[in-house]
């Protein structure tokens, strides 16, 4: 076979060593092939059968434009009640494993573990309990058939759906919060945990914090610039950790499973390669994202000094008491220190990066950073999503400063992807060009730089409400056709492409 060319005409491909090429070569034994969702943007039943409600729903149904046409998740894909239809797309990609969330409030519906939501415990006056599917037993057909299909579940706790109640008390502002986290890991540890292996606390705290809590364009949409980001961070860091070591105390010696959180992080390169400002700004934009939490959690407790430095100059320029990034008691640094059994990591997308001086700037996290972000207008951009720029070499690079960085972990890309816009092509060829160039990627970084990479999954199985562009931003490997009460998931392309990727473990025939 021809060797790959060392760089595309786009330069969306990394080079390679000699004539080596991806193509050729197999992926590990053992890959872990996944696509990923998350409750509320594939379940729907927002309220059905004794489920709360979480802060996804209160901040869809206060409307005011802050999601694409007002759309909410209430129905969404209907998994809820379609899950077999699920199990179906699952089975026709031959995944090996299937990454999901429970929704806290469908399993405690106030958030506690003072009621659980499970058949045989009615809380409210219906006829018959038994008729209702409940939140504990629909989560055991989820896992108990995926098992029967020979396929791992993977399951996040917390996919940005909190509890409403929890919200009221303060959300992740709150140690109460942190609390809470952590009797909810615990029950679901005691109730899936004989079954599940895989489990991921918490998904992406840096969009929890930044877009929750600072700018306010997620869901609970506080907009507390500087201060609100940090503080939630904070204690999302606490509850991962705390959660973390209750794993480990209470139930690994039997249940020999794995935990972590899933980290998502851009990659970044100096806009001016050159320039040693460019180069440190470069630094502070991954240090603010990636290793805000990775630090921490993977290397000594702590948040990374480069961050402690910048926010704390900064607060002192405006004026503050001390600084907006709150510190960690020595005890608690050595309880979050080394809390993950693997490295989870989301990638979407690679910024260029310029130093910005901001001197005279109001406090927020962006101001904090002095970097700014421009885009390179030789990269594509994913047709659904103004923000992501297409660039699989940088997650090659991001997988490389991972393991330098963070003792050579075990690594899963536990997202990646591209979306489609509304109306999308089922031939979606270009797309499918963006997967098989983000695997070539993925094999350069196990074969030629030694990354311990063990396995991919693409966000997302289906078609799903992409959080505030709602269903007008298509990252499935299933079409669903939200106008049809049936819902009906049809393969992409991509589906049809990934499966044979799969099945041959491999991106050629050659390697089945
Ligand atoms: C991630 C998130 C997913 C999905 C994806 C695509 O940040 O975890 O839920 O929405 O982005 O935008």
């Amino acid at each position: 076979m021809a060797s790959a060319p060392l760089v595309d005409s786009r330069g969306l491909s990394s080079p390679v060593d000699g004539d080596w090429n991806p193509e050729d070569v197999s992926f590990p034994e053992q890959f872990a092939w996944g696509a990923a969702t998350a409750a509320y943007q594939i379940e729907g039943g927002w309220d059905a059968d004794g489920k709360g409600p979480s802060v996804w729903d209160t901040f869809t149904h206060q409307g005011g434009d802050r999601v694409f046409k007002n759309q909410t998740g209430d129905v969404a894909c209907g998994s809820y009640t379609l899950w077999e239809e699920d199990l179906k797309c699952i089975k026709q990609l031959g995944l090996t494993h299937y990454r999901f969330s429970l929704s806290w409030s469908r399993l405690l519906p106030d958030g506690t573990t003072g009621f659980i939501n499970q058949k045989g415990n009615c809380s409210f006056k219906i006829e018959s309990c038994a008729a209702l599917i409940q939140g504990v037993d629909y989560y055991d057909k989820v896992i108990d058939s995926l098992l029967a299909n020979g396929v791992t579940p993977v399951v996040t706790l917390y996919h940005f759906d909190l509890p409403q109640c929890f919200e009221d008390q303060g959300g992740w502002r709150s140690d109460t919060t942190v609390k809470a986290f952590d009797s909810y890991a615990q029950f679901c540890f005691k109730t899936f945990g004989d079954r599940v292996k895989f489990w991921i606390t918490i998904n992406e705290p840096y969009v929890v914090a930044e877009f929750g809590y600072e700018k306010g364009i997620m869901a609970p949409g506080v907009k507390e610039p500087g201060v609100g980001a940090y503080l939630s961070a904070h204690n999302l860091i606490r509850a991962h950790a705390t959660a973390w070591h209750s794993y480990d105390t209470l139930f690994r010696a039997k249940q020999a499973g794995f935990v972590s959180i899933a980290l998502n992080s851009d990659w970044a390169e100096p806009l001016n390669p050159a320039d040693p400002a460019d180069q440190a700004a470069a630094k502070r934009h991954v240090a603010f994202c990636l290793d805000w939490f990775a630090t921490p959690i993977f290397l000594d407790g702590d948040y990374p000094a480069i961050m402690k430095s910048q926010v704390s100059v900064m607060s002192k320029r405006q004026g503050c008491p001390a600084s907006r990034l709150p510190e960690f008691t020595e005890e608690e640094k050595m309880m979050i220190k080394g809390t993950a059994d693997f490295f989870s990591l989301n990638y979407y997308t690679t910024r260029r990066i310029k130093h910005q001086d901001n001197t005279h700037s109001q406090p927020s996290v962006t101001a904090d950073k002095e970097a700014e972000q421009v885009t390179d207008p030789s990269w594509p951009v994913a047709a659904g999503s103004s923000w992501l720029a297409v660039v699989p070499w940088g997650l090659r690079r991001l997988l490389k400063y991972i393991k330098d960085t963070y003792n050579h972990p075990l690594i899963y890309i536990t997202e990646n992807g591209f979306s489609l816009s509304d109306p999308a092509p089922l031939d979606d060829t270009q797309r499918w060009e963006y997967f098989r160039l983000t695997l070539q990627e993925i094999l350069k970084a196990i074969y030629i730089d030694r990354v311990q990479l063990k396995g991919y999954f693409v966000w997302s199985l289906l078609d799903n409400f992409e959080w505030t562009a709602g269903y007008s931003s298509r990252f499935g490997l299933f079409h669903v056709d939200f106008n049809h009460s049936a819902l009906p998931r049809v393969p992409y392309k991509s589906a049809t492409e990934y499966a044979r990727v799969i099945a041959n473990n491999g991106l050629t025939a050659s390697h089945g």
